[in-house]
């Protein structure tokens, strides 16, 4: 499963690829707004940063709008994944950007019909918010799974982005179910290296060693 940092907070992107584990960036207007700085200064820097697919999200509401800005997007980086939200307007927008060869990433989605639609648009990727599913009492991964048997049955090529995700045990969800990628923030990754029993294994590794006459 690839794994994709959740963020526009660039020193966390820029520490989290340093691991090794990162294959690319999901931002949203949100995570840019925290930042406190102009998008496009963000982007450039995450470009910079990240050697994989970098979702940029459009903000236009119309088609021809979201064709527009997802054109101007995709020339910034050859990473660039111009990310639509799943209204009607936006899975047009998909359907014309993937014909011009540009990749996309159909996010606010929340029932496998709409991943069926964006996928029949051509969407690169398709992010089901799980863990805001799972905020109203509905069991996000169950859509995680409806989604991977109709992309099966049907051979779509679309890939599975599980996304808001809130804590590791999404990310093990996501994995058992055949999402190909998930995305997450910084401190859910840093909880995906946490293991008690890892701490006080080396830990005792250590004491005995401490034991083992030197020269
Ligand atoms: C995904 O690409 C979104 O940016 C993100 O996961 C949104 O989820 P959240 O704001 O609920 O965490």
């Amino acid at each position: 499963m690839k794994i994709f940092i959740d963020s526009a907070d660039v020193d966390k992107i820029r520490e989290a690829w340093g691991w090794g584990i990162i294959d690319g960036c999901t931002t949203n207007p949100s995570h840019v707004a925290k930042t406190g700085r102009k998008h496009m200064e963000v982007y450039r820097e995450i470009l910079d940063i990240v050697d994989g697919p970098v979702s940029l999200e459009t903000i236009s509401l119309s088609a021809k709008e979201i064709v527009d800005e997802g054109r101007a997007l995709a020339k910034l980086h050859k990473n660039v994944v111009v990310k639509v939200p799943v209204i009607r307007e936006g899975l047009m927008a998909v359907k014309q950007l993937n014909s011009e060869g540009i990749k996309t990433n159909v996010t606010v989605t929340f029932s496998p019909l709409q991943a069926m639609l964006a996928a029949k648009c051509g969407a690169t990727y398709i992010s089901p918010f799980v863990g805001r599913l799972d905020a109203i009492g509905h069991n996000g991964m169950d859509c995680i799974k409806q989604i991977r048997t109709i992309y099966d049955n049907y051979a779509f090529e679309t890939q599975i982005l599980t996304a808001a995700v809130r804590h590791p045990l999404h990310v093990l969800e996501a994995a058992l179910a055949g999402s190909d990628v998930i995305t997450m923030a910084y401190e859910v990754l840093i909880q995906l290296y946490d293991h008690p029993l890892t701490d006080i294994g080396v830990d005792i590794f250590l004491k005995d060693w401490a034991k083992v006459p030197k020269a």
